[in-house]
């Protein structure tokens, strides 16, 4: 198939994690699949790339306005469209009370969590519209309907991106573009690694909480945030999908 034929899929922080495996799952179902990391995942994009797969690294800050633009230009200029898009690139506050937490670790965490989907999501509607179809999938959290100890700068990120995910979805309904988040509870990644690292009771607390009775797996993730950007989900507008083996029921 010709290259500007083939759909094409952006996922953010897929360097490792959640990202990783979505990106994974992207191009293993035959997108095109840009890997944008602020780490450029050449080895990554390079590993799908050896397995007959189609994938391009890119290094990206999201919290950068401007530097997020040009990617999705950069995008354009070379595929011609962007069918999906998973903001999903994310940052922990250190695990602190909320009033211990500074104002340069709120602000990052604002800048990362929050302001870099608004960046991503915005260019992304832009070119959506031009198009006249895409899907977008924000990575929140299960984090985004309840509190989290210790990571109020995060957790209040995670909110909003919900906040945002509905509004967004509400101002371009029926102009083709659908967009929704996913909400994981506790995956097996880094960034869960290091807070058992900090915390060693987290662990045993996060299993017996858990019905599922274990961390979830970053592929269990990306098989929703795939199904969400597939035409099978064409009635899913404006929501969280929480997959969380039942943490938050
Ligand atoms: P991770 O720490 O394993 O991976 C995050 C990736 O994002 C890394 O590759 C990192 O280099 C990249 N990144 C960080 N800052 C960036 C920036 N400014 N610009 C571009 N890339 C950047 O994290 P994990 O666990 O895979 O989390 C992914 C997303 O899922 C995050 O948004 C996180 O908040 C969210 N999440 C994770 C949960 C978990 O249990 N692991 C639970 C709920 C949500």
């Amino acid at each position: 198939m010709d290259a500007k034929e083939m759909k094409t899929a952006l996922v953010t922080g897929a360097g490792m994690g959640i990202g990783l495996a979505c990106a994974e799952a992207f191009a293993r179902a035959g997108y095109i699949t840009i890997l944008a990391d602020i780490n450029e995942p050449k080895e990554q994009a390079a590993r799908l790339m050896a397995e007959g797969h189609q994938a391009v690294a890119y290094r990206i800050d999201v919290s950068d306005t401007q530097a997020v633009k040009e990617m999705i230009d950069w995008i354009v200029s070379n595929y011609g469209h962007l069918d999906a898009a998973h903001n999903n690139a994310g940052i922990q506050t250190p695990q602190r009370p909320m009033a211990e937490i500074t104002d340069d670790e709120f602000d990052r965490t604002v800048a990362v969590d929050l302001k870099g989907v608004w960046n991503c999501m915005r260019y992304e509607i832009l070119q959506m519209l031009k198009q006249g179809q895409g899907a977008i999938v924000n990575t929140s959290s299960a984090g985004g309907v309840v509190g989290f100890p210790g990571q109020a700068a995060y957790i209040a990120c995670k909110h909003a991106v919900l906040g945002l995910t509905k509004t967004a979805a509400i101002d371009y309904a029926g102009r083709g573009i659908r967009i929704n988040a996913v909400c994981p509870g506790v995956i097996q990644t880094a960034m869960v690694d290091e807070l058992i690292l900090r915390n060693p009771a987290l662990e045993q607390m996060f299993t017996k909480d858990i019905p599922a009775g274990r961390l979830g797996k970053p592929e269990e993730i990306a098989d929703a945030v795939l199904w969400l950007c597939s035409p099978q989900a064409s009635y899913m507008n404006g929501q969280g999908l929480i997959v969380d083996g039942g943490i938050t029921v």
